[in-house]
């Protein structure tokens, strides 16, 4: 008799896939999108311009229109712009290019859970440091933990998640200047009040910014991500990523957001004012302890174990980090509209009563 399945690679034994719960509630504030769809103006164009797609071929395998759109965009040539399936799949691409058995990623904890995920999938080992004790990360530990460790990457979020911590320019500068690596700057919320690490870009030959339109362009349903780097990290992706890997209709999509980019993110002024009321009214419900963000999510610490059940019966989904280590007793939930968040905060000052 001939087996019946076949054994899974061994490293992939016991890893649990990743996913956030996609739960049918009334309120959901777990996956840190933004709560207002793209206006009408950007779906008619987008319509019109799908329209005129010959589907029948491939796309343009070099994205060259949407890279060039993009890089406008920070001052760069389109050489040193590069597009994936969301900045899940940058990443993802970086570590099959610069990781691969042997090699490691270094991580800070806490921090994005998908980038040890993703350094798993393309072979690459993760080795952490831990952030500083108020959960930032200064240049001092950002270069201790670089020479320890002495990593061919070390990928940081700025802000970070799940914290919403800033990640400073001079901590950049130190993450680059300890080692020899490849230096990642993952800067999924980077447009809701951080400082980006673009303008750093010609001073550091090694370092490379990744950026999604998931977040501050809302539109986490399009999957689409980009980087800005050096050349050669772009011609070193080539080698790594699928053939054809981006398809017409996101490449239209992203073309279609920088030609209308003023309408598609002018809703960050205003969700960044919701942060603050947000988080000015949570601060002030007993019992609560709110960190500082620059992002469009929150982490709260209060006493409750049970509170991310007690939300979720009131039909409020956050995301619950009580059991990670440094954030017991932490939950982050997303900033949606006024009313998501006045739900929010009615189901969490029942919860507490
Ligand atoms: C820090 C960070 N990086 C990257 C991503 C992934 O974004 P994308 O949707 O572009 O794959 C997320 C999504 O939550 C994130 O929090």
């Amino acid at each position: 008799m001939t087996a019946a399945r076949v054994p899974v690679r061994d490293d992939l034994v016991g890893v649990v896939a990743y996913g956030a719960p996609q739960l049918d509630v009334a309120v959901r504030l777990n996956v840190n999108e933004t709560p207002w769809p793209p206006p009408p103006k950007y779906t008619e164009l987008l319509a019109a311009r799908i329209a005129e797609l010959d589907l029948n071929r491939y796309p343009d395998r070099r994205a060259t229109a949407l890279r060039t759109a993009l890089g406008e965009r920070a001052g760069l040539p389109p050489t040193r712009v590069w597009t994936a399936n969301g900045s899940n799949e940058v990443l993802v691409q970086l570590f099959q290019a610069y990781g691969g058995p042997g090699r490691r990623v270094l991580l800070f904890t806490p921090g994005y859970s998908a980038h040890p995920l993703l350094a798993r999938v393309a072979t690459t080992d993760s080795v952490t440091a831990p952030l500083d004790a108020d959960l930032r990360l200064s240049p001092a530990t950002a270069a201790a933990a670089v020479a320890k460790r002495e990593p061919e990457i070390v990928c940081v979020a700025n802000p970070n998640n799940p914290t919403g911590l800033p990640v400073g320019l001079d901590t950049v500068r130190a993450l680059h200047d300890a080692g020899d690596g490849l230096v990642v700057i993952d800067e999924a919320y980077v447009e809701f009040g951080a400082t980006s690490a673009v303008a750093l870009l010609d001073e550091l030959p090694r370092l490379v910014v990744t950026r999604t339109f998931s977040k501050a362009w809302r539109m986490a349903g399009l999957r689409l991500g980009y980087l800005y780097g050096p050349e050669w990290v772009v011609d070193d992706l080539r080698k790594v990523r699928l053939p054809y890997h981006l398809d017409a209709l996101t490449q239209t999509a992203g073309l279609v957001a920088c030609e209308l980019a003023d309408e598609v993110t002018a809703h960050i002024p205003a969700l960044v004012a919701e942060r603050e009321r947000l988080a000015g009214l949570l601060a002030a419900v007993p019992g609560v302890e709110v960190f500082d963000s620059a992002a469009n999510f929150l982490l709260f610490r209060t006493g409750v174990a049970d509170l991310f059940d007690r939300l979720l019966a009131r039909g409020v989904l956050v995301r619950d980090f009580s059991r990670v280590a440094r954030l017991e007793g932490c939950l982050r939930v997303t900033v949606g509209t006024p009313e998501e968040d006045d739900v929010f905060l009615a189901a969490l000052r029942e919860s507490l009563a």
